[in-house]
């Protein structure tokens, strides 16, 4: 199969650089010099793989990303973003990127990266085919750390009690789990359960799509629509993203909250019985006193507050939810998966910025190139390897020098697929000096 790549960067060194290495790999390559070019390239054909600068003039990288995810929702996005501006990174995976880069990066790095995404869509497409659903299974939350077990039984008293609830945490820490949580623990189980995602709609369409319209209320309504509150009837809504919602909008959301009633555009009340649940990763307190939500609504909501701590701060979770994870890739990929000592360590000590997000789509990258089912460190992002923490180091030379030697290594071991004696080749060194400095930095299975 031919492989479509389309690159968007403004840079034009850079771009001719990126386009010039990936065309090596035998792979089609179209260029954008900006979110609008490249835009106009997908609607006459499509791509496997979309890689995208973030900051662009006229349409930029994030804007790009969120096109690509609804016009082609199975095209994978890579970003690329200048160190330093790793949040943006974050904010893109939350938005549906595949994968980010921080430049200046490897080549290579990103060669792999996409051959991985590629690999991943076969593999996907051959599950969809095989009709084994395996992407549809419900979620348990997993998690035996003090903090989630407190919070897990929070969710357990709070399902029952019909009252607001809003869920609090940092992207990716599993919110819409304890939504869903609260929803199938409560009475309500067997009612509707229904998600909206504040964030998605644009303003001008969230009211209908919450509160429908009649026939007729605006031009285009030409049928009467039922809103998302109407359909959660009997049961739960779960309204993400909360702190999105524009002040006008809240106002209504307090109605329904205070009356029980809703009132679709263009007339027609309707009397309700709908639990609300709300998520946010924002500061809502915050957003009240920057005057962008209302504090009305704010201590409604506040009724049953439920906070879903970082996955930094849960001990012990991080191998739990590794092994959880590795099971249902096993399960797809017809391997056992486990980690090597170093691997687990590693994995244990990153800070997931992005949370249970990152962390379970570092091991369905990993689960799907790693060249054996034990995985080892050279096999995990380099990112997360610990090597880019050199600030938090006693920077010694001595220091800094023996952790740009580990992370040289790490990375030759990682472009030969941990063969020894082609990697001791690229760092110039012996296959026994190898050998040494890697059991000196621990670096054994
Ligand atoms: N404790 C957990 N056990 C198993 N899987 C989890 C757990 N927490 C999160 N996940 C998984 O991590 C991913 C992110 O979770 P979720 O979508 O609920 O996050 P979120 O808090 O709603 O994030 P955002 O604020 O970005 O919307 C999902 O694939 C979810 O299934
Ligand atoms: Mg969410």
């Amino acid at each position: 199969m031919s492989i479509r790549i389309l690159l968007a960067e403004d840079d034009e060194l850079m771009r001719v650089t990126v386009q010039d290495h990936l065309r090596d790999q035998g792979w089609i390559v179209d260029e954008a010099v900006d979110g609008h070019a490249a835009l106009a390239l997908m609607k006459q054909q499509s791509y496997e793989v979309v890689v995208s600068d973030i900051r662009m003039p006229g349409l930029d990288g994030t804007q790009l990303l969120q096109l690509v995810k609804t016009q082609s929702p199975n095209t994978d996005v890579i970003m690329m973003t200048a160190y330093g501006s790793a949040d943006d990174a974050v904010q893109c995976l939350k938005k549906g990127a595949a994968d980010y880069i921080l430049k200046p990066f490897d080549l290579d790095d990103l060669t792999i990266r996409i051959k991985r995404l590629v690999e991943m869509q076969e593999v996907k497409a051959r599950c969809i085919s095989s009709d084994k659903g395996c992407f549809s299974k419900p979620t348990p939350i997993i998690g035996s750390s003090l903090v989630i077990q407190k919070m897990l039984s929070m969710v357990s008293q709070v399902a029952v009690a019909d009252a607001t609830v809003l869920i609090h945490g940092e992207s990716g820490t599993g919110k819409e789990l304890v939504a869903a949580a609260l929803h199938y623990g409560s009475k309500r189980a067997s009612k509707p359960y229904i998600r909206l995602n504040c964030a998605a709609i644009p303003a001008g369409l969230l009211e209908s799509e919450l509160f429908g319209h009649e026939k007729g209320a605006f031009t285009g309504a030409d049928q009467r629509k039922i809103g998302k509150f109407e359909l959660a009837d009997q049961g739960t809504i779960l309204l993400d993203e909360i702190g999105d919602m524009p002040l006008e909008l809240q106002v209504k959301i307090l109605r329904v909250l205070q009356e029980r009633e809703v009132e679709r555009v263009g007339g027609g009340i309707v009397h309700l019985n709908v639990r609300v649940i709300c998520a946010t990763s924002k500061d809502l307190k915050q957003l009240v006193a920057e005057g962008k939500f209302r504090e009305d609504l704010y201590y409604r909501l506040q009724v049953i507050p439920l906070e879903v701590p970082p996955l930094r701060e849960r001990e012990n979770d991080v191998l739990e939810l590794c092994a959880f994870f590795l099971q249902g890739f096993s399960l797809e990929r017809g391997l056992t998966f486990r980690l090597s000592q170093e691997a687990q360590d590693t994995l244990a000590g990153y800070r997931y910025p992005g949370n249970v997000r990152e962390l379970r789509n570092i091991l369905e990258r990993v689960s799907v190139l790693a060249p054996a089912p034990t995985i080892q460190v050279w096999d995990l992002p380099s990112e997360i390897q610990g090597t880019d923490s050199l600030q938090d180091v006693n920077y010694t030379l001595a220091n800094a020098v023996a952790h740009a030697e580990k992370k040289c290594i790490l990375q030759a071991l990682r472009k030969t697929t941990n063969n020894k004696t082609q990697a001791a080749v690229l760092l110039g060194i012996s296959r026994k000096n190898l050998w040494e400095k890697m059991k000196g930095y621990g670096l054994h299975a």
